[in-house]
């Protein structure tokens, strides 16, 4: 079944990508002010682990313990942009962008958390990036969390497992605003919170690498609520980071903040009503799991029907809190899957791991394949899903301001890697066209979308995967670390410049 479908989608890519529309989407049909721009994280780019008063982060830790990540890979030295942090704004304004996004390692300004110093060369590190892209005429777009943080806070009471992580997040977004904010007009709180609760806690493939029934190989962890547990507290930071940042600094510096979140689109895998449900679900336990809290204050109700009391819960004064506690949402589309009942058969969430027992319960992980293939497990190409997926933010969150944060293709893998067939990325250029012009549709039909970025501007550290994968614009050479153009960053860039104004 799950071959079928994977079959029946590549052949539907290919008739896609040839379509005129595609082909034809140019700059002017997205609106003036318009933010176009790459992204990129700390973690995944920085290297330099523990230089210049840096503290060990939580996947400092995890990278290193063999069998961790593929081919026992880790971001030591990443992109080594640290050093080369100007070669790289230069690359980014060759590319005609008027937008970065980055993060900031939370373990470079405070190595140990509320429990030690601010690190200076950590405030100066980032000041010298934002200044410098400010510099180029490129606005500076940070996340404050992207997966990493001090090592100290897992080992004192266990990261986001434990409610005192919020006061710890607070004072980092604090420092943020504080030192950066009179410059930074967009914050992202959090990236991906969704993805990073169910691949620390439940598949145990993020530090801490904890793995809940029936998932991964390891025996620690164990319980079915971590994520739920390690999510509220993500939320209840994100909120109240977001008050703190109303209060004392937007007034001030007139800036937005908001969340960004792993939006897959699901579609039913078949036209029976509880495939259609599995939809539903499948959408509730990915994104209204976040969403609905900080959008209408508390947790979906798809959700509350199923876990009952294992949720948790929003006390009133949280609720007050937490609702409305969002300027924009940013979405980082890749991918669709089919959605398929699982309350009355077994089903595999297409990676084919059981998890039957699981799905009886939630029905969130019965995924299988819609559309080609990228070289990412579950990633697959199907640009129509960018249009539904923004479209069905826009109904539910009452057309709430979006940015597409991130949005990347790697190619399938081969046995003998040619570095000539990774630069001649012709694939990747038509997953541009054709993401950029399914999202041009979604705002036509009203969608208040105001930013694309790429996932990523380099080739970089892909969490678990190492360095196989390779989302950049740019090659990055594992032994030399030069940067090289694909040809897809030579698209961007005259995307980004023959604008023709014909709207
Ligand atoms: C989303 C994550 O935010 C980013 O860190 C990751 O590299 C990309 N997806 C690609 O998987």
């Amino acid at each position: 079944l799950v071959f079928t479908a994977i079959l029946f989608s590549s052949a539907h890519f290919s008739a896609q990508s040839s379509n005129e529309d595609e082909e034809d989407v140019k700059k002017s049909h997205f609106p003036d002010g318009f933010l176009f721009g790459t992204s990129t994280s700390s973690y995944q780019v920085e290297g330099a682990y523990l230089e210049d008063g840096k503290g060990a982060s939580n996947w400092d830790v995890f990278c290193h313990v063999p069998g961790n990540i593929m081919n026992n890979e880790n971001g030591d030295v990443a992109d080594d942009h640290y050093h080369r942090y100007l070669e790289d704004l230069k690359i980014v304004q060759s590319l005609g962008v008027n937008a970065y996004r980055f993060s900031i390692s939370w373990a470079r300004i405070l190595p140990r958390g509320r429990f030690g110093e601010i690190n200076p060369r950590g405030i100066k590190f980032y000041n010298e990036i934002i200044d410098n892209l400010l510099l180029r005429g490129i606005q500076p777009y940070v996340t404050i969390h992207h997966h990493d943080i001090p090592q100290e806070l897992e080992v004192r009471y266990g990261g986001w497992l434990n409610p005192l992580i919020q006061k710890d997040f607070v004072y980092f977004a604090k420092i943020c605003f504080e030192k950066f904010g009179d410059r930074v007009k967009y914050w992202a709180t959090i990236n991906e919170p969704g993805l990073f609760v169910n691949r620390a806690y439940i598949w145990g493939t993020y530090p801490l690498g904890h793995c809940s029934k029936p998932f991964g190989n390891c025996s620690s962890g164990n319980s079915d609520i971590e994520p739920l547990i390690a999510m509220h507290n993500m939320l209840l930071s994100h909120s109240m980071a977001v008050h703190l940042y109303r209060k004392q600094y937007q007034m001030k510096h007139g800036g937005f903040i908001g969340i960004v979140v792993n939006a897959l689109m699901y579609e039913p895998l078949t036209d029976e009503e509880l495939d259609r449900q599995a939809v539903n679900r499948a959408l509730a336990f990915d994104l209204y799991w976040i969403l609905d809290p900080l959008v209408f204050g508390d947790y979906p109700p798809e959700m509350r029907h199923i876990l009952g009391s294992e949720l948790p819960r929003f006390s009133p004064t949280e609720r007050k809190l937490i609702k409305g506690s969002l300027d924009f949402i940013g979405i980082n589309h890749y991918s669709t899957l089919y959605a398929k009942d699982c309350t009355h058969s077994a089903c595999t969430d297409g990676e084919d791991r059981p998890i039957q027992g699981f799905v009886n319960t939630t029905g969130y992980r019965d995924g299988v394949a819609v559309g080609g293939l990228t070289g990412m497990p579950r990633f697959f190409v199907v640009p129509e899903g960018m249009e539904k997926i923004i479209d069905h933010v826009k109904k539910r969150y009452n057309n709430k301001p979006m940015f597409v944060t991130e949005n990347g293709f790697t190619p399938p893998e081969k046995q003998s890697e040619q570095v000539q067939d990774l630069l001649e990325d012709i694939d990747r250029i038509k997953f541009h066209k054709a993401y950029l012009a399914a999202l041009a549709r979604a705002i036509r039909s009203g969608a208040d979308v105001r930013g694309y970025f790429i996932w990523s501007l380099m080739d970089n550290f892909e969490w678990v995967h190492g360095y196989k994968k390779r989302f950049g614009l740019y090659y990055v050479d594992r032994q030399t670390l030069n940067r090289t153009p694909k040809l897809s960053a030579r698209w961007f860039t005259s995307f980004l410049t023959n604008n023709s104004h014909s709207n």
